[in-house]
């Protein structure tokens, strides 16, 4: 093969390599722009799911949330003339704690007048004790011969003031806000005591107040605030 000739071939060989490179790199162009685009595709499709996924979730989140942040109405409801109570021993009434759902929204609450040989004065004219007991809930009854509240589930025993004697009870009973209007005494919303009877907004069974628990266990907000 002469010089000339062979010039010629390699000549020809670098076109075609030339070439070849050319059109791997516009076949990678082209790859690298469809992997763009795809991922572009791919976040737009997350993006609108996750738009789509708030605006049914975040709708239900707060139906079934708002009843928890919303407080129950502050009520009062009529007892009858203070003169029918006394100091020494208590009176039983049911009263309304919740409106419109009939028997349901009822309880039954033990009342008597303020005795000042045993009641501090800032717990009020009138002492209107829960029947829910601090444990777990289940409703005490007053026995007046052993001037104490028992409770019939796990056997916690409170004393007139409704200070816990024996437990598991985890604080003294719950009492009701009073006022008196007309005559008439007007029994309000619950709250919790500790056992220096300082008010607390109401906590729930099995939530104690001494110490540190008050923190622990903070107020919920369905229930009435007490003032
Ligand atoms: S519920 Fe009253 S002692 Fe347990």
């Amino acid at each position: 093969m002469s010089n000339a000739d062979k010039e010629i071939e390699d000549s020809a060989a670098q076109g075609e390599a030339r070439e070849e490179a050319s059109a791997s790199e516009a076949a990678g162009d082209s790859e690298s722009s469809e992997i763009t685009r795809r991922k572009l595709f791919e976040r737009g499709a997350v993006t609108v799911g996750g738009l789509a996924g708030a605006a049914v979730g975040l709708p239900a989140i707060g139906f079934a949330l708002g009843p928890v942040f919303k407080a129950a109405e502050v009520r009062y409801s009529s007892v009858g003339p203070v003169d029918q109570y006394n100091s020494d021993t208590y009176t039983t009434k049911v009263i309304t704690v919740v409106g419109g759902i009939g028997e349901v929204g009822k309880t039954t609450v033990y009342i008597r007048k303020n005795n000042p040989e045993i009641d501090p004065a800032k717990v009020g004219e009138f002492i209107v004790i829960s029947t829910r007991c601090t444990h777990l809930g289940c409703p005490v009854r007053y026995v007046e011969a052993a001037k104490s509240f028992v409770c019939p589930c796990h056997t916690s025993v409170f004393d007139l003031e409704g200070f816990v004697i024996t437990g598991p009870a985890v604080r003294p009973l719950d009492r009701f806000d009073t006022k008196v209007e007309g005559g008439e005494l007007l029994v309000g919303p619950r709250f919790s005591v500790n056992d220096q009877l300082d008010r607390f907004n109401p906590r729930a069974p099995g939530e104690p107040l001494h110490g540190g628990w008050k923190y622990l266990y903070p107020r919920s907000f369905s229930t009435a605030p007490f003032n």
